[in-house]
């Protein structure tokens, strides 16, 4: 009989401390949405001490998932954990997962304690959350880089104390798979009460590791993985949740099943994409825009004979649909909603109509329009609050001549008019914008990207630009890719704090 891997989705967590791509709770509700549509078994949506906007979406996520289990995550402090309880409150099942740094550098220069004060007050924290919650998992952060012999008294520690889940984090990324694979098995072999809980891994991508040792973990013993979708996350990310799925769906010899619906794994990946203004990169395992994609003669004739020859994965198994209808101009509002349903997008039918409105100007100037597009236009009223809006611009440029652009603003409702000259069309266009809001701002990144394939694809902007003091992030969607770096610029400069 195989045995079961538990699936714990860090996306709205871990996944998000990306900076620039923040959720709102609604965007977060709709992945958690997913999330459960996709099968995994718990979802920890936030860190709710940390700020009011975690805490709100603790709450909705559990208002809204009814299957997956809602874990919050805290510090190893009784008032992260009443805030946590607090916010857990609607979780029809829920998990407190509450931890501190374990390794040599984490309790001197973090905490400035010795080994028994950590686990005297990782055992504090267990008992103390095990006083409200059943599930308790409790994490030994930077695990990866502490001593085996004393991880295990660690970990036998909160065993005892109550805690059901021991998440063994290699927090920096930093672990060979050999040697977080021996981790796991030292810990299986070495712990008094091992038996009593499941060992969980969190293996972070700085070395470009995460998945491997993932696998090590769970070679070794490990029954929980956590992941998060496109492997997203601060720095180089964490494990990402479709890679392990198809590994084990690949390798029958492991013996393990999850319960993951993996047809459902493509639209997650677009949707989370999508909400994130995060592109994925286009020869990413299993959600690459490349990954089925072959190109070599060699390769091309084989797959025509026969898939086996080289592919070790079918497309469908993941979700993406070949036959799926490209949506043109004659595309109906029916066959839209429909679209944005399988993309995990339910609206009401006031938005679906303003959506629409938005597609049919769009399919205008775009043959096809496809996933992405679509995921863009549903997000497109996340603008829609703006206190600045671009209201139009218009741009001469060419070979041997000086960019010119001219550029209308609505701000707070009143309407403002601007023209420069500059260094090519955008700098042109960003000078003008820079004479109606004259503040001291400076671009620092700028990445223009299209977003599939065409000339007459929408092209998205990323940016980053500093003002007093902060960076802020921006993002801009637009078939013209001037009009995305003004709409990106714009939206950095909406999200100052004055
Ligand atoms: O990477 C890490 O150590 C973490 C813990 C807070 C679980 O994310
Ligand atoms: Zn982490």
């Amino acid at each position: 009989m195989s045995d079961r891997l538990f699936i714990f989705d860090t996306t709205l967590r871990d996944g998000e401390q990306v900076p620039g791509c923040q959720l709102n709770t609604i965007e977060k509700i709709q992945v958690a949405k997913q999330l459960e549509a996709l099968g995994v078994d718990v979802i920890e949506a936030g860190f709710p001490v940390s700020s009011p906007g975690d805490f709100n979406s603790v709450i909705e996520i559990s208002k809204a998932v009814t299957w997956p289990t809602i874990c919050a995550l805290t510090r190893a402090i009784q008032n992260d954990i009443d805030v946590a309880v607090e916010a857990l409150r609607f979780a029809k099942h829920k998990r407190i997962h509450t931890g501190i740094g374990t390794s040599d550098a984490h309790i001197r220069y973090k905490f400035n304690a010795t080994q028994d004060e950590i686990i005297e007050r990782a055992v504090a924290a267990v008992k103390y959350a095990r006083r409200f919650v059943d599930e308790v998992e409790f994490y030994a952060e930077d695990a990866g880089r502490t001593d085996n012999a004393y991880l295990a008294r660690v970990v036998e520690a909160v065993i005892k104390a109550g805690a059901r889940i021991i998440n063994i984090p290699d927090t920096t990324g930093y672990c060979l798979p050999q040697e977080y694979g021996d981790k796991i098995k030292y810990l299986m072999e070495n712990v008094n009460g091992i038996d009593k809980a499941i060992i969980s891994t969190h293996c972070h991508n700085d070395l470009g590791m995460a998945t491997a040792n993932t696998m090590a973990g769970v070679i070794n013993g490990a029954r929980q993985v956590e992941v998060t979708i496109n492997g997203i996350g601060e720095r180089a990310g964490n494990t990402s949740l479709e890679e392990v799925a198809m590994i084990v769906k690949c390798h029958k010899g492991l013996n393990i099943e999850t319960n993951l619906n993996t047809k459902q794994i493509y639209p997650i990946s677009r949707l989370v994409s999508s909400l994130m203004n995060m592109p994925v990169q286009p020869n990413k395992a299993i959600v690459g825009r490349n990954a089925f994609a072959h190109s070599s003669g060699i390769h091309q004739d084989g797959v025509l004979k026969n898939t086996n020859t080289y592919e070790i994965i079918d497309p469908h198994d993941v979700g993406i649909d070949d036959n799926a209808i490209v949506l043109t101009a004659r595309s109906g509002r029916a066959a839209l909603k429909n679209r944005l349903k399988m993309l995990g997008v339910e609206l009401n039918q006031e938005k679906l109509d303003l959506i629409y409105e938005e597609f049919l100007k769009l399919a205008d100037k775009k043959k096809d329009i496809n996933d992405d597009d679509i995921l863009l236009l549903a997000g497109a009223d996340r603008t829609l609050n703006h206190r600045i809006k671009l209201e139009y611009l218009q741009v001469t440029s060419g070979v041997g001549v000086q960019s010119v652009a001219s550029l209308g603003l609505n701000i707070s409702g009143e309407h403002f008019e601007a023209c420069a000259s500059g260094n090519g069309p955008i700098d042109a266009a960003i000078k003008a914008l820079k004479k109606i809001i004259d503040r001291h701002m400076e671009l620092k990144e700028f990445t223009i990207q299209a977003i599939s394939k065409g000339s007459d694809d929408m092209g998205k902007v990323h940016m980053q630009v500093e003002y007093n003091g902060h960076i802020y992030y921006g993002f801009g969607a637009n078939t013209d890719i001037i009009a995305a770096s003004v709409e990106a610029y714009i939206d950095c400069i909406n999200k100052f704090k004055l």
